[in-house]
């Protein structure tokens, strides 16, 4: 019995040390492979063509689609009309538009500013640059936001080509209504890729191409086909269409 009990121990020792110290490790739970950054996006060159002009027209057309002719400060009475809630629903797509207190947005193609002084109460430490090319839409910027007592908003005279801002400096971009009517899209949306941080965010309204149902005329709307095509080529990653809104597309791309 004496002899069994160190032979005991011994076996005992070695079948702890078989299951524990010398078993291979469980391989750790793997863990979720990095999130991969999404591909860039260069932005591809497409040459404009040119046909005969409709009638709401100027006959150069961009990715097979004709570019409107520019709406024009007496257009402002139709922008501010008392009913534009009512049909277009601009308190949704405004709620839907978050931002930064600090963040910097240009509202480009901003006529009037109908949508800069409602934005510029989301960003108190920033501000919302309101672009036209329309010298005569930057004057009626101007006396709204003395008339409102608004700061934050700034009037900035683009060109028919370029939003002239410096690179990497906004946040986001707005164009509602406006981007239909760039007489230079290719252009301006290569210097908005330079304007806009990376990661910066477009978000493009446009009245909806594909529903016949939206009373507006067919050069100024826009199928989401169509943007995409147009702003995936530039460059651009098409994030969302959100669907807030009864006659408009709001969708959301984002400079890589
Ligand atoms: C139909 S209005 C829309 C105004 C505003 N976004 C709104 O929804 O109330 C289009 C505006 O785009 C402006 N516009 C046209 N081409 C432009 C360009 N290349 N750069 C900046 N603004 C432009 C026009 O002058 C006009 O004021």
């Amino acid at each position: 019995m004496s002899r069994l009990v160190p032979l005991l121990a011994v076996l005992i020792l070695a079948i702890i040390v078989s299951w524990g110290w010398f078993r291979t490790p469980a391989p750790a739970a793997a863990s979720p492979a990095p999130a991969s950054p999404p591909p860039a996006v260069e932005p591809v060159f497409v040459e404009y063509t040119t046909g005969p002009a409709s009638p709401d027209g100027i006959g150069k057309f961009f990715h097979g689609r004709e570019i409107s002719q520019v709406m024009g400060h007496r257009g402002i009475d139709w922008l501010e009309r008392s009913n534009r809630e009512q049909e277009e629903a601009p308190s949704r797509a405004i709620a839907a538009i978050d931002l930064a207190p600090d963040a910097v947005l240009a509202d480009i193609g901003a006529g009037s500013g109908y949508y800069s002084f409602r934005l510029a109460e989301k960003v108190p430490k920033g501000k919302i640059i309101a672009v036209d090319i329309e010298p005569k839409m930057l004057e009626f910027l101007r006396a709204r936001s003395a008339e409102l007592g608004v700061t934050n908003v700034e009037p900035h005279l683009g060109s028919i080509e370029d939003v002239k801002l410096p690179a990497a400096s906004l946040d986001a971009a707005l164009m509602v209504d406006a981007y239909h009517e760039f007489s230079h899209p290719r252009e301006m949306l290569a210097s908005l890729r330079h304007a806009l941080k990376p990661g910066g965010r477009i978000f493009l309204l446009e009245f909806r191409g594909e529903d016949p149902k939206v009373p507006i005329k067919p050069l100024h709307k826009m199928t989401e086909a169509q943007a995409r095509l147009e702003l995936e080529s530039a460059g651009f990653r098409f994030v969302s269409n959100l669907r807030p809104l009864p006659w408009q597309h709001f969708m959301i791309f984002e400079r890589p």
